[in-house]
């Protein structure tokens, strides 16, 4: 119940408002009934000063730079030895899994990992130039087409069972959809090997020749899907709540969620900075010249894997990934040039006044790109290692508005600006 107030005075009315407090101090004015009651709506077009709901998954302080899973600071994560399936269950469950969670949920992967055939064979189809992100939410879409004990989910176990399929198979779809594109033939996945090794086996093994996983390369992998693993309601995740809010099934709500996510100012991003990063090294435009494009109004050009609705400081994801690019070139004793170009740029953005003002600082697709193709990621599947990342995120938050018995369908309201009552006019007069 809220204590505090808020006062909205419009005309000679005063409407007053409940105000409610969060873990971490952050308020919230609640409107809720504010139309039913006043006959009055709120404006807030990219809905950067609304609060979609109440969530104990994931924490952010965009002015401190704070990242936390279920109250544990990202950091944590990143220190010890990176397990993306236990992040993956922390977030989903609410809790860090004990061990025989842990191998209990692994094993149901492991069951999980092999497409349907008629999935498989839907990406055979698929035009080799295909656009990967098309063909992971399409698979994703597809899958109830196949297992249609996944259209509802009525009690907690078929849910597991849906989250460890879609956990699972994303990876596949993924690396199948790889192999087309570069006109391989498939491999299917290991049993024997765990979460991120499979599926970079089943990305660069052949048939003839096991891709051998380097242990780094394995722990650069579980890092880079655990600092996507959820971010609270960036668009993405609100679109897998907003189509979940209708109750469509929980792969259709991850799938859209898939195309949010493919979007440039979104997970898009990764791969815009890298784009950008090479036309920089091929001589192109120069660092300088990059920001004085994107600071051009005129210019559509923008500093990619930089600014952020909610980090007004240091993205600490960035920060973690720029630590571990230096640590992996070490171990693999790797250098690439674009990560020297992308320091450059970082170093030039912060010292402009342009930046400065508007707080504009990396985020996480500045560097993650950089990590990505130090694991022989090619630069066209970032946004779906994005994906793989973040489905953990989706599928929490889909089932923290699933299990709310007050949930409500997601139906905002407009302001019309257009036509007063016209008539129509038959074609001969018009
Ligand atoms: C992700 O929400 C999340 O949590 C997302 C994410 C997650 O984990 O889910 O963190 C992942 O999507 C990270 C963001 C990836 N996108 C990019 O890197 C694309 C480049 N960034 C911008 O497009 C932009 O910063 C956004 C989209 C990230 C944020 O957009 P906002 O909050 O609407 O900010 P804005 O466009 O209103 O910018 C405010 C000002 C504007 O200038 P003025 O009108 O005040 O003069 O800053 C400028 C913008 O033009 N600006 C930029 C810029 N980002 C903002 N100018 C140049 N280059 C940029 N990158």
């Amino acid at each position: 119940m809220s204590e505090e107030k808020a006062i909205l005075t419009i005309g000679d009315k005063q409407i007053e408002l409940p105000v409610y407090t969060g873990t971490e101090g952050e308020r919230a004015v609640d409107i809720s009934k504010l139309y039913e009651e006043h006959g009055l709506m709120t404006f807030d077009p990219s809905l950067a000063n609304t609060g979609l709901c109440r969530s104990t998954i994931t924490f952010i302080d965009g002015e401190q730079g704070i990242l936390r899973y279920r109250g544990i600071p990202l950091e944590e994560f990143a220190n010890s030895k990176p397990n993306f399936i236990e992040v993956a269950w922390l977030l989903i469950f609410g809790t860090l899994p004990k061990e025989q969670e842990i191998l209990d949920f692994r094993q149901m992967l492991t069951e999980r990992a092999l497409l349907h055939e008629g999935i498989r064979q839907h990406i055979e189809l698929m035009p080799q130039g295909a656009p990967p992100m098309a063909i992971l939410s399409a698979g994703i879409n597809k899958m109830v087409c196949y297992y249609k004990r996944f259209l509802t989910l009525d009690d907690d176990d078929q849910f597991a069972d849906a989250a460890a399929q879609l956990i699972s198979q994303i990876r596949t779809i993924a690396a199948h959809s790889y192999r087309r594109s570069q006109g391989l033939p498939v491999m299917y996945p290991d049993p024997a090997m765990r979460y991120c090794a499979n599926f970079l086996h089943m990305m660069f093994s052949l048939p003839y020749r096991q891709y051998e996983v380097a242990p780094e390369i394995e722990d650069a992998m579980n890092l880079l899907l655990i600092l996507h693993a959820d971010h609270e309601q960036n668009c993405s995740t609100a679109t897998v709540r907003v189509v979940g809010s209708a109750q469509a099934n929980l792969f259709a709500s991850c799938a859209s969620g898939v195309s949010a996510l493919w979007g440039p100012l979104h997970g898009g991003a990764n791969v815009k900075v890298m784009e950008m990063l090479e036309s920089i090294y091929q001589g192109g435009l120069s660092p300088e010249e990059c920001l004085e494009a994107a600071k051009d109004k005129a210019n559509p050009f923008k500093l990619f894997g930089f600014g952020h609705r909610v980090y007004k400081n240091y993205d600490p994801r960035a920060k973690i990934l720029k630590d571990s690019c230096d640590r992996v070139f070490a171990i693999l004793k790797q250098k690439d040039p674009l990560l020297d170009v992308a320091r450059k740029l970082e170093e030039l953005a912060l010292k402009d006044q342009y930046f400065i003002d508007r707080k504009l600082y990396p985020n996480v697709d500045f560097y993650s790109g950089i990590l990505l193709r130090a694991i022989g990621i090619p630069t066209n599947m970032f946004t779906v290692l994005f994906a793989i990342g973040r489905l953990p995120g989706w599928i929490a938050h889909w089932k923290e508005q699933h299990d709310n018995p007050t949930r409500r369908i997601i139906r905002p309201r407009q302001l019309y600006v257009g036509n007063n009552q016209s008539h129509y006019v038959p074609v001969e007069e018009r």
